[in-house]
């Protein structure tokens, strides 16, 4: 490895160990190191921050928790639990590739929306509507997730039908009612295209006359996504040892959370926040819409009937509106949800099993509001990835306020965020 790199790397490391480990850092910081060579048109070759470099430029993450092991892998809620296995040891380069790809509208027919239009860095890497229009204006089905830690999921999308990252790209892509696009249509654009053209050949070490395919921008889409990592939060500061990272109000919250009354960390388990399993909790309905059957299609099993992946809550404050289809608009709403009592919220006409970690925690109003304290200090954009100054099309990037608002104005000219959520039975 040369010195210039082994230095770059010393560094990236050094500083991802020193916020983890630095008491006085209560608030997450943005860094431009390991991005020395940013530019449009040329691809980053030292890996993001928070990960180490091997002599061959892939890139492997780093994190305090690989002191922690878990009991049997799965964890078990407490602060010293490990992370499960993340996707790592994508090449910085290809990981650069990736990100413009996230950012360029040529991924879309008609160049009109990017992976970012849905999944904006600003919100969350989620769109702060209820559910996100689609390239012709339509709202699809269900809300759109935060990515980040996404590289640490094995089961992908609400209802858990995809199980990997490169399968789960192609959705989108191809989805006539999200980004709509076809494999020929998107292969000759970008095959038309000089810029990607070269990089591809640099990032996956080509040769001149090259076509860039389809698994090819599908591996870069992934390697990117896998970098999001989010583990720098004041909670992983407290986690990792620092008392003082949390004040009385959010350690109580946190102790509500774990504890066995609200049971939260069950689902949600530290320090992923999810335990990567599916659930049925009875979210309630958006009115107007059939019954969400979430995970029963996906397994063809009826006892799975109106379940959903667990999700992370990690960067939760920084992605409302809440659950599947965008439920709740504000984070209280969606704890206070689960102390409503149990499956008040499914439609009279649906038959499903709640799961039995869901009861009557009977929580006073203070205690709901400890719980979204300590939900709060689960918040780190620290590794955000910079959004490129222009991508490689050329085309003009896209964000999720301008691509909404267009949609809105083509709708009915009035805005359609927050539909009203239908609760049948108890309160
Ligand atoms: C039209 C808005 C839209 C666009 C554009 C879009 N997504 Fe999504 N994305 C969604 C929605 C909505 C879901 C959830 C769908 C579901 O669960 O049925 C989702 C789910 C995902 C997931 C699963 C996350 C999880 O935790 O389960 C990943 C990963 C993802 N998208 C990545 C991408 C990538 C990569 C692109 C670009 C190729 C992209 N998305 C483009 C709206 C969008
Ligand atoms: C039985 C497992 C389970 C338990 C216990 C549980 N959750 Fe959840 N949680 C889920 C599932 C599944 C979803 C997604 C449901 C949906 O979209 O319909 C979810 C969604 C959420 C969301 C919205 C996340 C997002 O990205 O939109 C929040 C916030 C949340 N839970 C907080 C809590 C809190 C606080 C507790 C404890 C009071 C708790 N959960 C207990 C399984 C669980």
């Amino acid at each position: 490895m040369n010195r210039v790199l082994s230095v770059v790397i010393f560094v990236v490391v050094s500083i991802g160990a020193a916020i983890l480990l630095m008491p006085e850092q209560k608030q997450s910081i943005s860094y431009t190191v390991a991005s020395p060579e940013e530019g449009p048109l040329s691809l980053n070759r030292y890996c993001p921050p928070g990960f180490s470099q091997d002599d061959e430029g892939n890139c492997f993450f780093e994190s305090m928790y690989a002191n922690y092991t878990s009991i049997q892998g799965s964890g078990l809620g407490g602060l010293k639990d490990g992370l499960p296995e993340i996707r790592d040891g994508f090449n910085a380069k290809v990981i650069d590739l990736g990100r413009f790809l996230f950012f360029d509208p040529i991924l879309s027919k008609d160049g009109v929306m990017s992976c970012a239009t849905c999944h904006d860095p600003k919100k969350g890497f989620s769109d702060g509507i209820d559910r996100s229009f689609g390239v012709h204006g339509e709202k699809v089905a269900r809300s759109s997730p935060s990515l980040w830690n996404v590289g640490f999921l094995d089961r992908l999308f609400w209802d858990a039908r995809s199980n990997s990252l490169e399968e789960q790209a192609e959705g989108p892509l191809f989805a006539a009612d999200e980004m709509g696009n076809s494999p020929e249509v998107l292969l000759k654009d970008m095959n038309a295209n000089s810029t990607y053209s070269r990089l591809f050949i640099e990032a996956f070490e080509g040769r001149d006359g090259d076509m860039i395919e389809l698994d090819q921008i599908v591996h870069a889409l992934t390697a990117f996504q896998s970098t999001l990592v989010s583990f720098n939060s004041r909670y992983d500061q407290y986690a990792l040892g620092y008392h003082e990272a949390l004040n009385k109000n959010e350690i109580e919250g946190l102790n509500l959370f774990r504890s066995f009354v609200a049971r939260c960390s069950e689902c949600h388990t530290p320090p992923l926040f999810t335990n990567k399993q599916t659930a049925v909790i009875g979210t309630p309905i958006t009115q107007g819409l059939p019954y969400d059957v979430g995970a029963e299609e996906t397994y063809k099993e009826p006892t799975m009937r109106g379940a959903f992946k667990v999700p992370t809550l990690r960067n939760i404050a920084k992605s409302a509106p809440y659950m599947h289809a965008g439920q709740f608009s504000k984070l209280r709403d969606a704890v206070e949800f689960y102390n409503k009592g149990r499956g008040h919220a499914v439609p009279k006409d649906q038959t499903v099993r709640v799961h039995w970690h869901i009861w009557e925690p009977n929580l006073k109003q203070n205690e709901i509001d400890r719980l979204v304290d300590f939900l709060g200090t689960l918040t780190d954009e620290s590794f955000m990835p910079k959004t490129p100054v222009q991508v490689p099309s050329g085309l003009a990037m896209v964000s999720s306020d301008e691509f909404q608002s267009k949609m809105m104005n083509k709708q009915t000219g009035k805005p359609q965020i927050a539909q009203s959520v239908v609760t049948t039975g108890k309160r």
